[in-house]
């Protein structure tokens, strides 16, 4: 039996391994999660040894890893595989058509939290190995796997995890599937991701909440001195206002721009899959680029004063929001926090406090184009798709793929299965049911494939 026919033969038990996996709420941000999340973990754990994995789950200092391995013979190539089990939140849960941690399946689709983002994924590579396994009693190279639980949040522990044990995660290659196809039926390789730099900006006014009439008007308001700052953080031509923020932005290469040209790139489409009636961004540059090679200032949260039923007449003593900046080659985020730090606190009038805690970030990512292993990669998509993968580049972040290769020296093949439409961080997110059987044949040809990139 091949590989793929193993796949087909237990489709059954695939799917339900797979919704399994996704029923745990594994939402990293949350603390009222963390035994749902070391339950997954643990189930992953679980499931990894019953394949015929070495697998252990370790403490991180947050929320734990799954690692595993398969030696098969040092002489062979190793390849280590990484991807996250945490989740985002699923809120606002009124939008979902089915419960976020029910998987179901409608019109070949798979609804559910983690679906694509990123245990749906994960879970492909996980399954690809374990029909070769079973296929053939062992697999054509060294294999490891880092499954964490803490990407969502930043990967705040990870790098220290394998600065301390560098030696677990020796390996000559990387394969992350977290990312999306260029679009339906066109797969794709990632160049490149953009990095990360996030704050929380907090505005205290009085030092209570006060009555709108007998104080408004003399006392600064924490919420409209907060939207005015927000308002300023952008100027007409939609450029980020923050002094220094393009100071070390690399400009986009004729290479790179060859390359969005040749893409099937549709604007209408774009605007019609966001719901939106006209799009928005930097003046000059096209909505790709905006997305793939510049950087960005976004509010993602904004609270302050009365949100409850009806009306409550006050000033609020305090407002506060969450903003992170997705950054392009060369921006450093520590050295974007304190801009924009000292931006926010100089643009704020005398009758408010502003407190603005950094959070700091990753760097963008840019992999190499070309090189075997890449050619392997894209013979083995073109395995598992029928289709020849193209070159692409995401504006989402994965911060631990920069410090693989700080730390271990190691680029990434950035091989996502997902789509561009399977709204992730958003209500009804799903995995597309043949884009996860592609995944999984992919995943089944890889490591063949990658073999016969370290023989060239
Ligand atoms: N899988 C995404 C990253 C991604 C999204 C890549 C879209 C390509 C396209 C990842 O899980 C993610 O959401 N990362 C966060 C990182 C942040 C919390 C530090 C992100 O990009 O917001
Ligand atoms: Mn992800
Ligand atoms: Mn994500």
């Amino acid at each position: 039996m091949t590989a793929a026919q193993y796949l087909k033969k237990t489709e059954k038990q695939r799917f339900k391994d797979l919704f399994t996996f996704l029923s745990f709420p594994s939402v990293s941000a949350k603390s009222e999660h963390k035994k749902d999340i070391k339950a997954c973990a643990e189930w992953l754990r679980d499931h990894m040894k019953a394949i015929g994995f070495k697998a252990r789950t370790m403490p991180t200092g947050g929320h734990p890893v799954v690692y595993a391995e398969y030696t098969v013979d040092k002489k062979l190539p190793t390849v280590l595989y990484y991807g996250h089990y945490d989740v985002q939140p699923p809120e606002p849960l009124e939008l979902w058509k089915s419960p976020p941690f029910k998987p179901q399946i409608r019109s070949g689709y798979i609804y559910a939290r983690g679906s694509c983002d990123d245990k749906g994924q994960t879970f492909a590579h996980v399954k690809g190995l374990e029909a070769i396994l079973k296929t053939t009693g062992t697999l054509p190279v060294n294999v490891k796997f880092l499954i964490e639980g803490e990407e969502e949040t930043h990967s705040a522990n990870l790098p220290r995890f394998i600065r301390k044990n560098k030696k677990m995660f020796k390996a000559d290659v990387i394969v992350v599937s977290d990312t999306s196809q260029f679009a339906k039926d066109l797969p794709g390789v990632t160049f490149g991701l953009r990095g990360i730099a996030s704050v929380e900006v907090f505005v205290y006014g009085p030092d209570k909440d006060l009555h709108s009439g007998g104080f408004g008007g003399a006392v600064g308001n924490p919420v409209n001195i907060l939207c005015q700052m927000v308002g300023q953080l952008h100027d007409k031509n939609g450029k980020v206002a923050i002094p220094g923020f393009y100071k070390d932005v690399a400009p986009i290469s004729a290479w790179v721009r060859r390359q969005f040209k040749r893409l099937p790139y549709s604007e209408a489409k774009y605007k019609k899959s966001v719901g939106v009636a006209a799009l928005h961004g930097e003046k000059g540059y096209t909505t790709y680029e905006r997305v793939g090679s510049r950087p960005t200032c976004d509010v993602n949260g904004i609270k302050g004063g009365y949100q409850g039923e009806g009306a409550k007449t006050i000033i609020p003593s305090m407002a506060s929001c969450k903003i992170t900046m997705r950054l392009v080659p060369n921006q450093d985020p520590v050295d974007i926090c304190n801009k924009t730090e000292r931006y926010l606190k100089k643009i704020a009038p005398k009758s408010v406090k502003v407190k603005v805690d950094k959070h700091g970030g990753a760097r963008a990512v840019e992999v190499p184009t070309d090189g075997p292993w890449l050619e392997a990669a894209a013979r083995a998509i073109k395995a598992g798709f029928g289709k020849e993968p193209v070159f692409m580049k995401e504006g989402g972040s994965i911060p631990i793929v920069g410090d693989f290769k700080a730390i271990l020296g190691l680029d990434a093949l950035l091989i996502g299965f997902g789509q561009q439409d399977d709204n992730i961080h958003s209500p009804n997110e799903r995995f597309r049911v043949v884009d996860f059987e592609r995944g999984c044949r992919t995943a089944a040809v890889l490591p063949a494939e990658l073999l016969k990139a370290k023989a060239e």
